[in-house]
């Protein structure tokens, strides 16, 4: 809350006819949403243009008093835009402050203004059109993002690095399988804030308070010009729900958990023990005593701000959660950790995109770490299967002795003699060691959806026609 709440005597102006007194200085604290809806003045003024517009094609009001609202909002909006509106906590919220600023500026036409429409449906149009934006700002977010990861893909398609499950070393992979894997990730991210867009996009304005209106208002021309796909169909569902807003969160916390996971990859790559990668200085910070760190802390504070918008999810869900229909003002707590949630989405999508384009992989470290840690055993088990017909679980038996017999000498299974192999399995031949190496473990990986740099590019192509 930025302004401190000032007890007023006077009744409020928009209710007093049936008010002596007025709010006292804590109701009208705890009250006041104007310290975080001012957020919202630019779509509740587009709100209010559109209505206006609206009224008077109908007849509802003059074409002169629409033409004095929509100059007197205009006025409005520049205020605010300079930074001189003079926002006031007994004014309650952002709508009222609007409008009481409006009649100080053009008198008696501002009354008008609130035909046929309620703050309950103007609140419901204003975060809808504010959601919708960040739908926006997400998917240009993500489509960077992509950019940046199909960059890193494309560059190392075929440089290799190991593989893991349960953070062991599993197979090798390649770098450019890998960035492309979080490009699916983000990608069905992308895809979630567009579906959640195109469903949200419907008009709540002019359910009124929760009944709809007497006046022949034009629901279909304000969704129109709000660039809405049409107005919602039932009043009381238009003011009452908030499911835009929890699939926003919602889209938004998958995505972060998805960015939280390539943070923290960032963040083991780069140690002193990896060395997989080097960040750039743009991205990287010092220590002021240790002289020698390069910290990773963007990538760190990426992977924690699945805290924050996940919170947010979680508090709006719990808002929402059991209120009777239509509009109660518990939902008035639906904005303030929407609006954090939504600018630290927007800055985590913004940096991991920088520091994935600056991010350089140190591929013969990529390469070494590879090779090391019998990557290639499940190669040489299918050699088994494949050249000597032997049942896998024979095979996996096999080779689980061979690794043994190597880590027992201190060396990997490359390094053992055809004598070693043989001493295990009779049959195995010198074929077997064209099989142990980790290019060869990868290009043989051609199954739709490998990890062959073959495979890789072909995922690169198709993402490139689908993004065109
Ligand atoms: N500031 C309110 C909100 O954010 C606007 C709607 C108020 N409506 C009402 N009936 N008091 O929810």
């Amino acid at each position: 809350m930025t302004d401190r709440p000032d007890s007023t005597d006077a009744a409020n102006s928009m209710w007093g006819g049936r008010f002596a007194a007025g709010p006292d200085a804590i109701m009208e604290a705890i009250n006041a949403s104007i310290g975080f809806d001012r957020r919202l003045y630019a779509q509740d003024i587009a709100g209010s243009r559109a209505h206006a517009a609206m009224l008077a094609a109908q007849g509802i009001i003059s074409d002169n008093d629409a033409g004095a609202i929509r100059e007197g909002l205009l006025t409005v909006l520049s205020e605010i835009e300079g930074g001189d509106f003079p926002f006031k906590t007994a004014l309650e919220d952002i709508h009222m402050n609007v409008e009481a600023r409006l009649k100080e500026i053009i008198g008696e036409p501002a009354g008008r203004l609130h035909t046929g429409r309620s703050r309950n449906d103007q609140v419901a149009t204003d975060f809808r059109l504010w959601v919708r934006d960040q739908c926006d700002a997400a998917i240009s977010g993500l489509r960077a993002l992509i950019g940046s990861a199909m960059g890193q893909a494309e560059a190392g398609a075929d440089w290799v690095m190991p593989g893991f499950t349960h953070l062991q070393t599993a197979q090798p992979v390649t770098w450019g399988h890998h960035m492309m894997a979080y490009v699916e990730m983000f990608g069905r991210d992308l895809s979630r804030f567009q579906d959640a867009r195109a469903r949200m996009n419907e008009s709540p304005l002019g359910a009124a308070a929760l009944a709809g209106t007497g006046y022949p208002i034009d629901r279909h021309a304000t969704a129109q010009a709000l660039g809405f796909d049409r107005p919602m169909a039932n009043s009381l569902d238009a003011v009452s729900d908030r499911d835009f807003a929890l699939e926003f969160l919602s889209a938004a916390s998958i995505c972060a958990v998805h960015l939280s996971r390539l943070a923290e990859e960032l963040v083991i790559w780069s140690s002193a023990q990896f060395r997989f990668v080097s960040m750039s200085d743009k991205w990287s910070t010092g220590s002021s005593i240790m002289p020698q760190k390069r910290n990773p802390d963007a990538a760190e504070l990426i992977r924690a701000k699945i805290g924050r918008i996940l919170g947010a999810n979680v508090a709006l869900f719990t808002v929402m959660k059991g209120l009777p229909l239509a509009y109660s003002k518990d939902m008035q707590e639906d904005k303030e950790q929407v609006f954090d949630a939504a600018d630290h989405l927007m800055l985590a999508l913004a940096a991991m995109s920088g520091m994935l384009s600056d991010l350089t992989a140190n591929t013969a470290n990529l390469e070494a770490a590879a090779a090391t840690g019998f990557s290639t055993a499940t190669d040489l088990a299918d050699w088994l299967v494949r050249e000597l017909g032997l049942p896998f679980r024979d095979a996996h038996h096999v080779t689980g002795s061979l690794v043994a017999m190597a880590e027992g000498k201190g060396i990997d299974l490359p390094d053992l003699t055809l004598a070693d192999m043989q001493s295990v399995h009779g049959d195995i031949t010198q074929d077997v060691f064209g099989v142990l190496g980790v290019h060869n473990s990868v290009a043989s990986r051609q199954s739709y959806g490998g990890t062959a740099p073959d495979q890789v590019r072909a995922q690169i192509a198709r993402w490139k026609e689908k993004l065109a």
